[in-house]
């Protein structure tokens, strides 16, 4: 059989061990795997590209050997019947696309349009349902983590307040987990807002108490006011460029007007999506590779594998597109106590 695959949306560590798990699957069973290049734009463009034996020697570096991209083909005159031509010229039987929230929704339409599509969830912001983590989110954290403890050193030196902010959209996982990992003393994630007077509070109370420093992780999506975001830029999927907003900025000048002590803001960007990815993701992208083959040989199509506890199981795209989804009340406790807010 020929199978297709293709990496589309933000890049994220584990996109190649994906590829490389589901070729090494193809090449044990004498089937064809064929890449196309930058996402959904490869198959609109019929481009292919060769995936070589080398890869299963190659240690599982970061990015994409596919490229990546945020083409909507939904947007194209003709998209679905484009990609379907492409399907039928190269004989593909099963298309697997690696991609979080907007690829996996592309891929369910297509699915529903009669094309034979198989998901794989990733994305570092860990906002799509039905599966417990997605990968590229452990290896995000684990490098916004490392930033932060090494800032943690320089502001104590500096007696300042180092405002941090860190990617994930309007999903605060990454925000909670590295902030709870690095012992951030205030964590701010968009889906429970706190006042300007308790944060400004958080911080007076450490330094009522001698700690005359600290570190505060804000999720990039983090806003005072929804209206914000309303005029900015936009991808084709809608999706506003929440760096622009200077969110981590706001805060410490907030922080600086309020209390009269000295801040810096700091943006991780895309840092937290390159390198290698961590162990824990190399092996749940060599679990998710396998088990996406094993789908697209059982022609098991609208499906995606998903961690779920420690195995991995198939469910349907459309359960995991069907909300985002955002960190929920137990998990968010866990930083208000941190911060002696409960
Ligand atoms: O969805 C992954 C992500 O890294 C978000 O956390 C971030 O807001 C966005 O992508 C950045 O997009 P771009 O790579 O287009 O700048």
């Amino acid at each position: 059989m020929n199978f297709g695959i293709l990496t589309s949306g933000g890049d994220t560590p584990g996109m190649n061990t994906v590829i490389k798990s589901v070729y090494r699957r193809c090449i044990q069973n004498n089937h064809k795997l064929i890449g196309f290049s930058g996402g959904w734009k490869g198959l609109l463009d019929n481009n292919s590209i060769r995936i070589s034996e080398s890869v299963l020697d190659d240690i599982d570096l970061g990015g994409t050997i596919l490229g990546s991209g945020r083409t909507n083909p939904l947007m194209v005159d003709n998209g679905i019947e484009t990609i379907k031509q492409t399907l039928e010229k190269n004989s593909i039987t099963a298309m697997i696309a690696i991609g979080g929230e907007d690829t996996l929704g592309v891929a369910n339409e297509l699915c529903k349009a009669g094309l034979p599509m198989i998901g794989v969830p990733k994305t570092i912001d860990n906002d799509l349902d039905g599966t417990d983590y997605t990968f590229g989110f452990n290896t995000a954290i684990t490098i916004a983590t490392e930033a932060m403890d090494r800032l943690h050193s320089t502001a104590k030196s500096h007696n300042r307040v180092i405002v941090v902010e860190i990617m994930g959209r309007h999903a605060g996982w990454m925000t909670l987990h590295s902030g709870i990992a690095a012992g951030a003393h205030m964590i701010l994630i968009p889906e429970f807002s706190l006042s300007k007077a308790e944060i400004v509070n958080i911080i007076k109370k450490r330094y009522d108490n001698g700690n005359t420093w600290g570190i505060v992780a804000v999720s990039e999506g983090y806003s005072f006011s929804k209206t914000e975001t309303n005029d900015m830029e936009k991808d084709e999927f809608g999706h506003v460029l929440l760096d622009k907003l200077d969110v981590a900025q706001s805060i410490a000048d907030l922080l600086k007007n309020e209390l009269g002590i000295t801040t810096r803001a700091i943006k991780l960007g895309h840092v937290q999506r390159g390198g290698s990815p961590t162990a824990f993701d190399r092996v749940l992208c060599t679990q998710l590779g396998f088990s996406a083959y094993d789908l697209a040989i059982n022609k098991e199509f609208g499906k995606m594998p998903a961690l779920q506890g420690i195995h991995i199981v198939p469910i349907d795209l459309s359960q995991a597109v069907a909300r985002l989804k955002t960190v929920d009340e137990q998990s968010w406790k866990v930083a208000r106590k941190l911060m002696g807010l409960d």
